[in-house]
């Protein structure tokens, strides 16, 4: 009797809940495939040895180790840094990034909180507190400001679209300093302290690699302007955070929107809660959503069962 062939295994790992995401897996007609659903590490250890494919956010480093037949990871989440730092994942997997999810979050996070200062809204909800009626104090425009996006892959092109619709002028550095839809001027990343001095906002949306780690140092943070303001919705480590602490304290910069950090959940005893120069919000710029994510994902699960090529492979070397 033929030996039957073993039916492909995928493991759909979240843990806050990883049915949600398995509910939109979309099997196509015809593939037989085993879909494992874990929401806990010790869930995702009874399958791991087993599975060729993992859809996950954050699967436990430990376990990579024992995913001896895994040949594709596709990350839900827009950064790819924690899979690739896992010491045991194996270089033959391919990890797959989720682009054209996140763009649209992460540009209304931006423009809000660009708004948030352009509108001084602290300011007037200060004034109500207070029951004070001034209107010498007016509003200021985000037309004419500049925005400085360093990173302007898929996130940072639909945050450079938004920005344009509503004047600013937009600023970009990357790499290799190729010219990008509604992206005004582009600089290469050995020009970066031109570009930041060139902004009212900063807007760090650049993926966490070996050399992107410190980016922002205090050498960066001096050549921003005193009136500016960062926003970093990247990843903290792109941030050498006591600089950071040093030149808000100092009001070297006009303050910083920050949705990342080196640690978190930001411990409570962190310094950067108490600054009234600082917005805090956890990790919250670019929502996962099953719904929005399943469409990638089950677009290359059909792939991957036709033995066609991946989309949105990473470039393990690059780290994007
Ligand atoms: C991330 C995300 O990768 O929130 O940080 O998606």
């Amino acid at each position: 009797m033929a030996a039957r062939r073993r039916r492909p295994a995928v493991l759909v790992y979240h843990p806050d809940g990883a049915e949600a995401y398995a509910r939109f897996v979309n099997v196509p007609r015809g593939s037989d495939v085993v879909i494992h659903v874990a929401s806990t590490e010790a869930d995702a250890a009874l399958h791991i040895a087993q599975v060729e494919v993992i859809y996950a956010w954050k699967l436990p480093p430990a376990l990579y180790g024992k995913a001896k037949r895994l040949r594709w990871l596709q990350v839900m989440g827009a950064g790819v840094d924690w899979a690739l730092e896992a010491p045991d994942l194996r270089r033959r997997v391919l990890v797959t990034r989720a682009p054209g999810v996140f763009g649209t979050w992460m540009s209304e996070y931006v423009l809000g909180w660009c708004t948030w200062v352009t509108q001084r809204t602290e300011t007037y909800r200060a004034m109500q507190r207070e029951r004070r009626w001034d209107d010498r104090v007016l509003p200021e425009r985000l037309r004419g400001r500049t925005l400085t996006l360093v990173g302007i892959g898929d996130i940072g092109g639909e945050i450079a679209r938004v920005a344009r619709a509503v004047g600013m002028h937009v600023v970009g550095v990357s790499r290799g300093g190729r010219r990008v839809p509604h992206v005004d001027r582009v600089h290469r990343t050995n020009n970066l302290h031109r570009a930041l001095s060139a902004a009212d906002f900063v807007v760090l949306v650049l993926p966490l690699t070996p050399t992107t780690r410190g980016l922002i140092d205090a050498a960066a943070l001096a050549a921003m302007r005193p009136g500016a303001w960062l926003l970093n919705i990247g990843r903290g480590p792109l941030v050498d955070e006591a600089a950071l602490l040093e030149a808000l304290r100092a009001r070297r910069i006009a303050g910083a929107i920050l949705d990342v950090f080196s640690i978190e959940p930001l411990p409570a005893d962190h310094p950067l809660w108490g600054l009234d120069n600082v917005v805090v919000t956890p990790h919250i710029a670019g929502p996962t959503t099953p719904e929005e994510l399943a469409p990638v994902f089950n677009d290359n699960l059909a792939r991957w069962l036709s033995g066609r090529e991946l989309h949105h492979v990473v470039d393990r070397k690059k780290g994007y």
